[in-house]
């Protein structure tokens, strides 16, 4: 299954991180691919609050994974970039099992699909154009984004079924769509 929607501030990007923190069931996976900045650790800190988590989450750039203790179930923030191998992650001998936790990827493109079959895709897209070539320093500015929620296997697609059935996710499918048409619409 695949859908997308238009993200247009930080805050929606984490309302659907809640949404996605709130659908999931342990032992499901997120990848969020996308570039720098793209807003990978923003939507992660929704889904934190989504499983309960408190406290806050930041890049784990240097640690390669952190675990936040949730009241629903721990969340497993790995950064890929550095990672060379799998076996590197099974090296880290993390203090929670990933089958009791939900994880979430961030640079996995390529790297950590073995890991589980059953799992959403989200590639995060920055706007192009006169945005192209965009200061870093300006990131931090609201700007929309673009999401595509790509899920795998039938645990994906359960997962992915049950996001879309929430109500601030819908509104901004709902959002994109009536957009779409509009502009879609002859003159
Ligand atoms: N619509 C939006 N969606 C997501 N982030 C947004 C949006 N508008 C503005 N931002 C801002 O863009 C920045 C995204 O940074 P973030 O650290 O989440 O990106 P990242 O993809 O994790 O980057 P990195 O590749 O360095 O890990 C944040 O400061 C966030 O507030
Ligand atoms: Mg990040």
């Amino acid at each position: 299954m695949e859908i997308s929607m238009c993200v247009p501030l930080a805050t929606d990007i984490q309302a659907v991180g809640a949404a996605l923190g709130r659908a999931a069931m342990p032992g499901d996976m997120v990848m969020l691919n996308g570039p720098l900045g793209a807003g990978k650790t923003t939507m992660t800190q929704g889904i934190a609050r989504g499983l309960g988590v408190k406290g806050t989450v930041s890049s784990p750039t240097f640690v390669i994974a952190q675990i936040h203790h949730g009241s629903s179930m721990d969340l497993v923030h790995v950064d890929a970039y550095r990672l060379e191998s799998i076996e590197e992650l099974d090296a880290l001998d993390l203090d929670t099992s990933l089958d009791i936790s939900l994880t979430v990827v961030e640079w996995g493109a390529g790297k950590v699909e073995v890991l589980s079959g059953d799992r959403i895709e989200i590639a995060i897209e920055r706007p192009q154009g006169a945005n192209a070539g965009e200061d870093p320093e300006d990131l931090f500015v609201d700007a929309p984004r673009m999401l595509t929620l790509t899920s795998y296997g039938c645990r994906g697609d359960a997962f992915l079924t049950a996001l879309l059935a929430d109500p601030d996710v819908l509104a901004l499918v709902e959002a994109t769509e009536s957009t779409r048409a509009s502009l879609e619409q002859p003159e």
